[in-house]
């Protein structure tokens, strides 16, 4: 890996808000724009060269990231907008029908809203009942605590590989066994995951999958929905339009297509995908499991520099991937990232929009520092060098 392949990172600053989003690296952002000054064209619509150049490579993409999770059938990965879009669409195109009153879906207090909210209007709407995994005293789940809260309704369990906040790696393989021996659909949320953890959807038995190629090098606005192919071809589309229609007629008859245009309702985000597939490339060359070693070495390195600073209070130190959650004293972690600003140190305070970790944490609010692969030894001391000027928070963001 190269630094200079990061140009933002030629802006003097630390960047430690990967889990927000990731930075691009030049071929990423390169593919972008070759694609508005080289070969603008939309997908599958147009029958002249410059359209069958864009057919082939968005094609291409969605094979390659066949290849990245190992799913079965290229047919099984649709283009969303991202995470959210990709969770909302299993909740509503496909639990909505599929879920009946009194179901059970299995999620923890550490999940991110887009793992909560909809399964929580869900259960507004339909009378399904959302239950919460007991975590142990790591805050993790573990198969024995699942088991504790199956029951013979649970139809659904629904988790992050590894959560925003605390950044604990779910056991997802023996997770997936648990589903496939009790008959019960996994979801899993990828965002925090996909660029920095293997994942092998058939392994481990994940039934959907979603993730963002924003937090793995790739461009905003653009995400995966993986799903597998007998549970995807029952999912009823949430938007209708161009693209996933074969015919329709004045006097109602229609047709949709087969998978996955049917779910690919619109022009989607042409310039996304063929961003995403670059960063793909550019993982695969440096290899997904080098990446999450470096990572824990990080936090590794991170947390004994960073128990040196007086005061301070770290609450994730066991979880296994590149995310540290501290606060300092009684400082408000807001003004504790406006703080660490002025030193030119990017990181993220507040709830993270895990809005009941807290019930597990026993804190609100939190200054997170995620590590990416272009971070730094050198750059985590400047943190803590940062942190060790504390004292004078108030002269400097007031
Ligand atoms: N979900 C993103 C985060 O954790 C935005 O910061």
């Amino acid at each position: 890996m190269n630094r200079e392949d990061f140009q933002m990172l030629n802006n003097d600053i630390v960047y430690f808000d990967n889990g927000a989003t990731t930075l691009k690296p030049k071929c990423v952002v390169d593919e972008v724009v070759n694609y508005y000054t080289k070969y603008t064209a939309n997908a599958h619509r147009g029958d002249y060269d410059i359209s069958q150049i864009v057919d082939s490579k968005y094609e291409t993409v969605r094979d390659k990231v066949r290849d990245f999770i190992n799913a079965e059938k290229s047919s099984e990965i649709i283009f969303t907008k991202g995470t959210t879009e990709s969770l909302n669409t299993v909740v509503f195109g496909f639990m909505n029908t599929f879920l009946e009153k009194d179901d059970e879906v299995l999620i923890t207090k550490s999940e991110h809203a887009s793992n909560v909210l909809p399964w929580l209007e869900l259960a507004k709407r339909k009378g399904i009942v959302v239950k919460f995994i007991p975590l142990n005293e790591n805050h993790e789940v573990t198969v024995e605590n699942i088991n504790s809260v199956v029951t013979d309704k649970t139809k659904v369990i629904s988790l992050a590989h590894v959560t925003n906040v605390i950044g604990d790696v779910r056991p997802i393989e023996k997770i997936g066994e648990l589903c496939q021996n009790k008959n019960i659909i996994f979801v899993v949320d990828a965002a925090q995951s996909i660029g920095h953890i293997p994942i092998d959807v058939q392994k481990c038995n994940i039934s959907f999958l979603g993730f963002s190629a924003h937090k793995m090098l790739g461009p905003t606005g653009i995400g995966i929905l993986y799903g597998k192919y007998e549970y995807l071809n029952k999912m009823i589309p949430i938007e209708y339009g161009g693209g996933m229609n074969s015919y329709f007629e004045s006097n109602g008859e229609l047709e949709y297509k087969d998978l996955p245009e049917r779910l690919e309702a619109g022009t989607q985000n042409i310039a996304g995908v063929l961003g995403m597939g670059v960063a793909i490339d550019y993982l695969n060359s440096l290899g997904l499991n080098n990446i999450h070693n470096y990572e824990v070495e990080l936090k590794k390195y991170a947390v004994t520099k960073l128990k040196e600073v007086p005061n301070i209070r770290i609450y994730n130190e066991n979880s296994n991937s590149g995310i540290v959650i501290f606060n300092v004293g009684k400082i408000f972690s807001q003004d504790l990232a406006i703080f660490l600003n002025h030193f030119g140190i990017c990181v993220r305070a507040g709830n993270h929009c895990a809005k009941i970790v807290k019930d597990e944490i026993n804190v609100s609010n939190t200054c997170r520092a995620s590590f990416y692969l272009y971070n730094t030894k050198e750059e985590i001391d400047k943190l803590v060098a940062a942190l060790m000027e504390q004292d004078k928070i108030f002269d400097i963001i007031l």
